[in-house]
């Protein structure tokens, strides 16, 4: 099935729908939640959503910084992980972030994404650290 992906807007339906599926995948097995200040901090970043048949099962959220983007929030629907939808929303975005005129995106990769990541060709920087309880990787891409 095909696989459309977009830019929506902070605060809409879609937004709201996309806050859901990433506090079920990356929060909830945390026993955490997005809190209202993060939520609101996003009013200044990228929404990206994927849509198959008008279900949503991809998002991420872009953070403009100078010439780089920081990817975060990444996820894909449960059932239909492994399936490549991921990486080609990693091609969508980093064509928007070619489109605004950046040449560099980074990452805080969880351990368990930075396969993931390798096979999307982003590059290691440094070592592991702890973020939410978890240990991240730097990983970059450039694409300029
Ligand atoms: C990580 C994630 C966004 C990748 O999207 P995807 O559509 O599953 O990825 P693709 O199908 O394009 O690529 C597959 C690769 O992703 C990795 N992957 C697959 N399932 C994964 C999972 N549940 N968690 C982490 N990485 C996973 C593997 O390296 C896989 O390669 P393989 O098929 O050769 O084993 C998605 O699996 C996901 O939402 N995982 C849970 C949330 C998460 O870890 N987000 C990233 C936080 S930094």
């Amino acid at each position: 099935m095909e696989i459309h992906f977009k830019v929506i807007e902070h605060g809409s339906e879609e937004w709201k729908h996309a806050v859901q599926l990433r506090e079920e995948i990356l929060r909830k097995p945390l026993g955490s939640y997005f809190t209202a200040e993060e939520l609101e901090e996003e009013r200044n970043h990228i929404q990206i959503i994927g849509l198959m048949d008008n279900d949503l099962v991809a998002t991420t959220v872009l953070v403009p910084e100078g010439n780089a983007i920081k990817m975060q929030r990444v996820v894909v629907k449960s059932p239909l992980q492994s399936s490549g939808i991921g990486s080609k929303m990693m091609s969508f975005c980093e064509k928007h972030a070619r489109e605004q005129g950046k040449n560099y995106i980074y990452c805080h990769a969880r351990d368990t994404a930075v396969d993931f990541y390798l096979k999307n060709k982003y590059l290691v920087e440094g070592d592991y650290f702890p973020e939410d309880g978890i240990p991240h990787l730097l990983m970059f891409k450039v694409i300029a």
